[in-house]
C-alpha cells in the first residue's frame, strides 16, 4: 500500500480543568513556579463519571461520526493506555460494544501498555499491520487515552486527561516516512504503578527528567543517521539537523521540558557538526563545544546557552506542537498526538502541505522512539489533507468552552477518585450535566465490578 498513516485525527479532553497559577496559590509554591517554571497554563481533571473506558467510547465514537466511517470498515483496533482497570480484559473489548449494530467482531488488536509509550507502539503495530500479508484492505483504528493523576505533593501539577483516536490506511495525507524509525529502550525505574489498589504512579522526577534527555539523545542520534541514509539515497543532500524538519513535536509531561529537549536537538546538532564552529545559527554555543552530553542532562551553563541559541527554532517548531499540552496537561499516551492534533488545529492546509513534523515518543520503565511523518503537498478543496486541517479547526473554540473549575473542587474530586477508584458495587456521584454532549459517562459498577455507561 502506498502512502500509509492517518486519514483522521480526533481528541477528546475533559470539560473542566483548573488554573495553574490558581493551583500555585492552593498548593502555596512561589507564584510563577507552575506557570513560568513549568510551562503550563491549565490542567483538565475528571471526575468519577469518566474512567479509561469512557474516555476511549467517546473518542472512538466521535472519529466515526465526524469522518462517517462504516464500523463494517474497520479492521484493526488497538489501544495504548497506562490506565489500568482490568488486569485482564482489554479496552479494546469494551469498545466494540460500539460495533454491535454494524455485526463486524473480525477487529484484530487489545491494548499495549508501557507508561506513555503504549499509543505509539498500538500504532507501529497498526502501520506493520498495513504494511504486512495480514492486512485486508480495512482501517485500522489506534486509541491513545489516559488519566494522568499525581498523589499531592510536586507531581500532582503535571496532571491531565484525555484521548487521540487516529483512523490509518493507504493514500493518507499524514504519511509515515518508511525507515525512518529509531529507538531506545532500557529498564530503569523513573516512574511506575507498583500499586494495583492506587491510580498514582511511584516517580522519581529528577530521573524520570534525565532518562528522558537520554532517550531524546540516543533517539535522535539514530534517527539522524537514518534519516541522512534517505537523503543521500533521494540526493537531497547528507546531513539531517534542525533545519530539516517543519516541526518537532515530543511526548509531554509539561511544555518547559519540552522547549529544553528542543534545545538539547540543537546541542546534538552542534556537537554533530563538524563546521558548526563557522555557522552563525551556532553562534553563542563556542563555550560548549566538546561537551559529553551525558554530563549535561542538569548543566545550568549549557542549557541557558542552548535554550537562548535554539529560541527561534523553539518558537517556530515546536511552540505550536503544545496548544493542547499547555491548556490540558500531561495526557500520557495520547500527549504527543495532542502535539499533532496542535499544529493542524493552528495552520491552514496549504501552510502545512509537504511539511515534515519529527516525532519523539517517551514512556517511562522506559521504552522511547522518533520517527516522522510530512503531510501530503495536495492541499487543494475537497482534499484529504483539508479535511483533516478542517476538523481540527474549533480545537480552541472546544478548549476554551471547558469550565474553570476552583482547585479546591479538584482537589475534592482527587480524593474521591482516591477513595472509591475500586470500590465495588459503585455508583457515581459526578455532575453529568458538566460532560460535553456526546460524552460516554460511567452510571454504575456493580458487586462484581462490571461497568455500565451511557453517552451524554
Ligand atoms: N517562578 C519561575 N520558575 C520557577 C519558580 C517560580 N516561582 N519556582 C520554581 N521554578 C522553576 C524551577 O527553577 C525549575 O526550573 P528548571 O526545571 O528549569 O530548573 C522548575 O520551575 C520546576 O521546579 P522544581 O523545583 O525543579 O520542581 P519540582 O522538583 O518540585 O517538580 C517535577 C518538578 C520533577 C517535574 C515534578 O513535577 C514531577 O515529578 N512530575 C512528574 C514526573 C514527570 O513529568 N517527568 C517527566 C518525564 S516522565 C513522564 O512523562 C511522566
Amino acid at each position: 500500500p502506498q502512502d500509509v498513516g492517518i486519514l483522521a485525527l480526533e481528541i477528546y479532553f475533559p470539560a473542566q480543568y483548573v488554573e495553574q497559577n490558581e493551583l500555585e496559590e492552593f498548593d502555596g509554591v512561589s507564584q510563577g513556579k507552575y506557570t513560568i517554571g513549568l510551562g503550563q497554563q491549565k490542567m483538565g481533571f475528571c471526575s468519577d463519571r469518566e474512567d479509561i473506558n469512557s474516555l476511549c467510547l467517546t473518542v472512538v465514537q466521535r472519529l466515526m461520526e465526524r469522518n462517517q466511517v462504516s464500523y463494517q470498515d474497520v479492521g484493526r483496533l488497538e489501544v495504548g493506555t497506562e490506565t489500568v482497570i482490568d488486569k485482564s480484559k482489554s479496552v479494546k473489548t469494551v469498545l466494540m460494544q460500539l460495533f454491535e449494530d454494524s455485526g463486524n467482531t473480525s477487529i484484530e488488536g487489545v491494548d499495549t501498555t508501557n507508561a506513555c509509550y503504549g499509543g505509539t507502539s498500538a500504532l507501529f503495530n497498526s502501520l506493520n499491520w498495513i504494511e504486512s500479508s495480514a492486512w485486508d484492505g480495512r482501517y485500522a483504528i489506534v486509541v491513545a487515552g489516559d488519566i494522568a493523576v499525581y498523589a499531592t505533593g510536586n507531581a500532582r501539577c503535571t496532571g491531565g486527561a484525555g484521548a487521540v483516536a487516529m483512523l490509518l490506511g493507504s493514500h493518507a495525507p499524514l504519511v509515515f516516512d518508511r525507515g525512518l524509525r529509531s529507538t531506545h529502550m532500557q529498564h530503569v525505574y523513573d516512574f511506575y504503578k507498583p500499586d494495583m489498589s492506587s491510580e498514582y504512579p511511584v516517580v522519581d522526577g529528577k530521573l524520570s527528567i534525565q532518562c528522558y534527555l537520554g532517550a531524546l539523545d540516543r533517539c535522535y542520534q539514530t534517527y539522524c543517521q537514518k534519516a541522512e541514509a534517505c537523503l543521500k539515497q533521494e540526493n537531497l543532500g547528507s546531513h539531517f539537523s534542525l533545519d530539516s524538519s517543519a516541526f518537532f513535536a515530543f511526548h509531554t509531561p509539561y511544555c518547559k521540558l519540552v522547549q529544553k529537549s528542543l534545545a538539547r536537538l540543537m546541542l546534538n546538532d552542534f556537537l554533530r557538526d563538524p563546521d558548526a564552529g563557522a555557522n552563525p545559527k551556532y553562534s553563542g554555543l563556542e563555550a560548549v563545544r566538546g561537551v559529553k552530553l551525558e554530563d549535561t542532562y542538569f548543566d545550568r551553563d549549557v542549557e541557558k546557552a542552548v535554550m537562548v541559541a535554539s529560541q527561534s527554532s523553539y518558537k517556530e517548531k515546536t511552540e505550536p506542537t503544545l496548544s493542547v499540552a499547555k491548556q490540558v496537561g500531561n495526557m500520557y499516551t495520547p500527549s504527543l498526538y495532542g502535539g499533532l492534533a496542535s499544529i493542524l488545529g493552528s495552520y491552514s492546509c496549504s501552510e502545512l502541505a509537504g511539511k515534515r513534523v519529527t516525532l519523539f515518543s517517551y514512556g517511562s520503565g522506559l521504552a522511547s522512539s522518533m520517527f516522522s511523518l510530512h503531510f501530503s503537498e495536495d492541499a487543494s478543496p475537497g482534499s484529504q489533507l483539508e479535511r483533516v486541517c478542517l476538523s481540527l479547526c474549533d480545537l480552541q473554540e472546544r478548549l476554551d468552552s471547558r469550565k474553570k473549575m476552583p482547585p479546591a473542587d479538584f482537589d475534592k474530586m482527587m480524593k474521591l477518585r482516591e477513595e472509591t477508584h475500586h470500590k465495588a458495587p459503585y455508583t457515581p456521584v459526578g455532575d453529568v450535566e458538566a460532560l460535553f454532549s456526546g460524552t460516554w459517562y460511567l452510571t454504575e459498577v456493580d458487586s462484581k465490578h462490571r461497568r455500565k455507561y451511557e453517552r451524554k
